[in-house]
């Protein structure tokens, strides 16, 4: 077709400049003639998807839903979008540009929840409501994953993984040789922390590599868990407390601060990545963050139970899930709209999540999927607490607090990580609060 546009552009100039010097040979005009035949046009069946699953294991568990997604669809050619960044922070920001320049991928990743609110709110997304009914998610997928998805009345994803977010990883040799206990509060925490610190003064008692800043949210969030529980923790994420005034959120910022002298010094220079393989090898004692880090101190050939384990965290006053669900999407506008359906059925599908889940260290959320999937005892504990625990949507990245606010949060987090000033943290965080109106854009958690 290009080929052909750009023969009639040259017949064109050719043409006009031999007018511009008469007399005009007939052969040319016969020429554009000829050309202008109708070519067929042959649209190849092909799926443009980007995603973020970049890091050790995640990569390979990507692999394993193509797989599926091959074996049920041979004719269509997958285009694999890449792009690197934990939680989706730099495909949000090129997602946000190929939407608005109506150049849409016909799926692409996002996190169930505020974050896919923020796209259906653009008039982004097509709902996917007959995805949803064809494999009886309703029945299938726990209520609180419907809610995440349901905006306006209608579906607009299909999630098919839950990670959860509140992981105390440690190192075991570390542990065993000081007699210490995994911690299961936020008291503990900062006596464990202080332990390793005085018997072992090279080790860093905590990991952390905040340089992409949302994990020192994910270290608040035990944090916040620990002090004040889940109501409290869904009550401050959507915008229901005088984060200025209330006695918890401050005793919660207090308790942050105190983890500060015992953080990994550089975790401004480092991502959320760099820390599973010191943890690993005992330069690191401990670490608050995802199941995905299981993925990938498995990839790099750390044992469970030998070189590291994960508890849930906290738990007290309450163990709660605390969860991350990834999600696909149906833009408005798509090339290829029976890929985009192929591609989400298979997702449903309880074989994929079965084996996909093993390897990316979450767990699967279609009910058909037993504990007894995962070989290994870190995934059977979160399947269990996933059908025993309260769940609670993570707000990092999205999944609860709105996107702007995060953001501003974020950056007020990483600083309190050098300033330590409390009074500055909560007034700033009161301050974006009220002017981001969380409490209004949060009111679809609390519809009925
Ligand atoms: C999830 C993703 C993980 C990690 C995480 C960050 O959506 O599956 O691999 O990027 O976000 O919170």
């Amino acid at each position: 077709m290009k080929r052909l546009l750009t023969l009639l552009a040259i017949a064109a100039v050719l043409a006009s400049s031999l007018v511009a010097c008469a007399p005009v040979p007939q052969v040319i005009e016969k020429e554009v003639v000829v050309t202008a035949t109708p070519v067929p046009v042959v649209v190849e069946k092909e799926l443009t998807v980007y995603h973020w699953w970049t890091a050790g294991g995640e990569k390979q568990a990507m692999d394993v839903i193509f797989k599926h997604f091959r074996a049920a669809n041979p004719d269509i050619k997958i285009v694999d979008n890449p792009l690197a960044g934990g939680g989706g922070i730099t495909l949000k920001t090129v997602m946000q540009g190929m939407l608005a320049a109506k150049m849409p991928p016909d799926t692409f990743q996002s996190l169930s929840g505020s974050e896919l609110k923020m796209y259906v709110d653009g008039a982004y997304l097509d709902p996917v409501d007959d995805v949803w009914a064809a494999n009886n998610l309703d029945t299938n997928y726990p209520a609180v994953i419907n809610k995440m998805v349901t905006f306006n009345g209608k579906k607009y994803g299909i999630p098919m993984n839950a990670h959860r977010a509140n992981w105390l990883f440690y190192n075991v040799p570390l542990f065993k040789e000081l007699g210490l206990e995994p911690p299961t509060n936020v008291d503990e925490l900062i006596a464990v922390a202080k332990a390793i610190k005085e018997a072992r003064p090279e080790v860093s008692p905590i990991g952390l590599g905040s340089r992409d800043k949302w994990t020192a949210i994910f270290l608040f969030d035990v944090v916040l868990l620990s002090e004040g529980g889940p109501d409290v923790y869904e009550q401050f994420y959507t915008g229901q407390l005088d984060v200025e005034t209330d006695p918890v959120i401050r005793a919660a910022m207090e308790k942050y601060k105190a983890l500060i002298p015992y953080l990994y010094p550089y975790h401004g220079a480092k991502i959320w990545s760099d820390i599973p393989g010191p943890l690993g090898e005992g330069q690191i004692g401990m670490m608050v963050i995802g199941d995905f880090a299981a993925a990938q101190l498995v990839q790099a050939g750390y044992v469970e139970g030998t070189d590291w384990e994960a508890v849930g965290f906290p738990q007290e006053p309450e163990e709660v899930f605390l969860m991350i669900v990834d999600t696909f999407t149906r833009p408005v506008g798509i090339k290829h709209p029976e890929a985009n359906t192929a591609w989400l059925n298979n997702l449903a599908d309880p074989d994929t999540q079965a084996e996909f889940n093993i390897i990316k260290g979450s767990i699967a959320i279609h009910k058909d999927v037993p504990d007894s999937n995962y070989p290994d005892d870190l995934h059977q504990r979160a399947s269990a607490a996933f059908k025993g625990k309260r769940i609670v949507p993570a707000s990092a990245h999205g999944a609860l607090a709105p996107q702007n606010f995060l953001s501003d949060w974020q950056d007020i987090l990483t600083r309190f990580l050098y300033t330590g000033d409390v009074d500055a943290a909560l007034s700033q965080t009161a301050l974006v609060m009220t002017s981001y109106d969380v409490a209004g854009q949060s009111e679809w958690y609390w519809a009925k």
